[in-house]
């Protein structure tokens, strides 16, 4: 882990506490209310030399650490995508420090396209798996054998599991599927999501993968859940946007925190 990575998290710890987060969260698109619900210290990515300037609208660049249902949260609002920068490395320093806090598993949620008959927006997909149909990966570059990570149960059974019985128990209906990476910034060509579809994908957005990947290469326990905000490209008469998706976001997204509070409450 970098050294600087350690010197966030002595800093974070110094205004935070040092309780280690029993789970740290990355908030898609639309999906930053949890956040603010949170008991605790919000720190501006500003003040964290090495985080990304998140950029992207719907998305709000703060660390916020402290008790959610009874459960220490580190909460990540703004997410850098591969596309803001070319780096598909951009979360690495973020999930380096959720690790040097002590945390040990990582709730990723994010904004979706849907390429499954019963998924339509709203909805919520719980990741089963993923293809990374960008071809790109954060570890280009990773000079130790670290690199070279097993992904076969990537997406965590046991942590799959409690979110499942979560939105079990809160009545949500959580259908597990496939989730494809797909770089962006444009969205997919209605051929694209054909393509995609022929190859086993669900779902597919703009984010995730690399943190997955990241995730594993540091040890950590990862899930994800992506909000559906729209049929992808071709699948639909409705336009795509960026508009489109924060304004769809928040029709799962109050679906989704119910999952993760009653997940936190335990
Ligand atoms: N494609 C890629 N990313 C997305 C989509 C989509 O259709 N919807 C929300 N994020």
């Amino acid at each position: 882990m970098s050294r600087n990575a350690e010197d966030l998290a002595t800093f974070i710890r110094a205004r935070a506490g040092a309780e280690p987060p029993a789970y740290g969260m990355v908030l898609g698109s639309g999906l930053g209310h949890i956040a603010e619900t949170v008991d605790g210290v919000a720190i501006d990515y500003a003040d964290l030399p090495g985080f990304p300037h998140a950029g992207v609208s719907g998305h709000n660049p703060k660390l916020v650490i402290g008790d959610l249902e009874g459960t220490r949260v580190a909460i990540f609002g703004g997410r850098a995508h591969y596309y803001e920068s070319g780096r598909g490395d951009a979360m690495r320093l973020p999930l380096e420090v959720l690790k040097a806090l002590g945390g040990e598993q990582l709730i990723l949620t994010n904004a979706a396209g849907s390429m499954h008959p019963d998924l339509n927006p709203g909805d919520l997909m719980l990741l089963s798996d993923h293809i990374n149909f960008s071809g790109l990966n954060p570890l280009i570059g990773e000079a130790t054998d670290a690199r070279f990570v097993p992904m076969t149960e990537a997406h965590d059974p046991a942590l799959r599991a409690a979110i499942k019985a979560a939105a079990e128990a809160e009545g949500i209906p959580l259908i597990e599927g496939v989730y494809a990476w797909y770089s962006g910034p444009s969205f997919e060509t209605p051929a694209e999501i054909r393509a995609i579809r022929t190859l086993g994908a669900d779902a597919v957005g703009m984010s995730t993968v690399p943190e997955v990947i990241l995730a594993r290469f540091l040890g950590l326990r990862v899930a994800a859940i992506s909000t559906i905000t729209n049929k992808a490209a071709g699948l639909s008469d409705e336009q795509i946007s960026h508009e489109h998706t924060k304004a769809m976001a928040p029709l799962g997204a109050a679906k989704l925190e119910r999952i993760l509070r009653r997940m936190l409450r335990g």
